[in-house]
């Protein structure tokens, strides 16, 4: 199958004079050779988490085979060694989304416990009964859940920016709902579930001119777009290493230094303290006031790898073939009888939701499963969202760059098997 007028040759030559070349970036990622139920493995499931590169799963093996030990702790050579490569990931970090210092990054669990900091430290701190907080109707549960506690712990009440059929955020309407009551906008930059970019910056910049203080959540966004905190003047960014080819497990919330410096810690332990006494505790400096406990050093260390990798593979480059990809994907799609593609901004990443009339998407994903194409079938832990369009769950298709043309045709033909199987 190819674009018309165009031939996959033509088009891999293309790509080739552009200088990514798809076939030796898969070599970086010894996944892609493998096989499920005996068929090519196609894993088009980027946007629950991406596959590791060589270089990542050689760096934790590194840390955890030669240099394994505490940090910030030890005087002995192992923990040196182990605390300079931790901070010299969160500088790989601050240079990624070309944070102002390296203090304004602060390593957590992933995207969700980004955002739970900034409720229960910033919202508890900040937000008062009757305060509104401003969410999409596009966000994924764990930007509508911490809200919702802090909503109900405070008094004040959360308010949804409405979308339109095509899954993008009705301006206007989030015009309206930023009033004098609105202490907090948090806002998707890539939803999960549908692939719609949203005008962040655009977003920031109407609600700072209220004064009113912006959380974006990057998770989806990370791998696909160059993120530059200072442009997008976010007060909080917040992603997971495990969408741009890191390890689980570790995540950054990104926060303006002075947002940070007035905010109360989040947990109380080890690492987060300057002194002790029963009588009072004084908090350490940024970033550590928020990193308590032993962190996932093995993660920090891995995620700083994936930095360097996908600098090494230029997100600049990355961008145009993931979009040619996604037009590939969309036109082959949509030309499969009794399909409803859900989520069709303009500004799109390269990710599609459908529905298969018929086939219920835990069917699509299980047939796709045995023909070796690994897919995401369900709510996207976006429920309010699936209720929106009126459909308990979609079927996901989530491309990164090494993924092709020639996948996307294996799941076509695997799509064509479901529809004959449900007749
Ligand atoms: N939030 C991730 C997804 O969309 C897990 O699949």
């Amino acid at each position: 199958m190819s674009t018309p007028g165009r031939s996959v040759t033509a088009k891999v030559h293309e790509d080739r004079a552009a200088g990514f070349d798809v076939n030796e970036v898969r070599q970086d990622f010894p996944i892609l050779g493998g096989k499920v139920h005996g068929k090519s493995l196609v894993y088009f499931d980027n946007a629950a988490t991406s596959q590791k590169p060589q270089v990542v799963i050689d760096t934790v093996h590194e840390y955890l085979s030669t240099y394994n030990s505490n940090i910030h702790r030890g005087v002995h050579g192992l923990s040196e060694r182990a605390t300079e490569a931790y901070e010299q990931s969160r500088k790989k970090v601050q240079r990624f989304i070309n944070a102002a210092e390296s203090r304004e990054v602060i390593f957590v669990r992933g995207t969700t416990e980004a955002i739970n900091l900034v409720a229960f430290s910033y919202g508890r701190q900040q937000i008062r009964a009757g305060d509104e907080i401003l969410i999409s109707a596009m966000e994924h549960h764990s930007n509508i859940v911490p809200w919702q506690i802090l909503c109900e712990q405070t008094g004040a009440s959360l308010r949804v920016v409405p979308i339109n059929d095509a899954g993008e955020l009705l301006l206007d309407e989030y015009e309206k709902l930023l009033t004098p009551r609105t202490r907090l906008v948090s806002v998707v930059y890539v939803s999960n579930a549908l692939g719609t970019i949203n005008p962040v910056r655009q977003l920031i910049r109407l609600a700072h001119r209220q004064g009113v203080p912006v959380v974006v959540d990057g998770a989806q966004a990370t791998a696909h777009l160059k993120v530059d905190v200072r442009e997008l003047d976010c007060d909080f960014f917040a992603f997971s290493g495990h969408k741009v080819f890191g390890p689980t497990g570790i995540g950054v919330l990104y926060g303006k230094a002075e947002m940070l410096e007035s905010m109360p810690p989040y947990q109380g332990g080890g690492d987060m303290i300057k002194s002790v006494t029963f009588e009072k505790t004084v908090y350490n400096d940024l970033p550590y006031k928020f990193e308590a406990g032993t962190p996932h050093i093995a993660g920090v260390i891995g995620l700083g790898a994936a930095i360097d990798y996908l600098n090494g593979i230029g997100l600049e480059r990355v961008g145009p073939y993931e979009h040619e990809l996604l037009e590939y994907a969309t036109e082959a799609l949509s030309a499969i009888p009794g399909i409803r593609i859900i989520g069709t901004a303009r500004e799109k990443a390269s990710l599609i939701s459908f529905v298969l009339d018929g086939v219920h998407a835990h069917d699509v994903g299980t047939i796709l499963d045995r023909e070796g194409v690994a897919i995401r079938a369900g709510h996207h832990c976006t429920m309010p969202l699936m209720r929106r369009f009126g459909v308990p769950a979609t079927a996901r298709v989530s491309l990164a760059f090494y993924n092709t043309r020639e996948e996307i045709d294996v799941l076509v033909g695997a799509l064509y098997k479901a529809i004959e199987m449900f007749g």
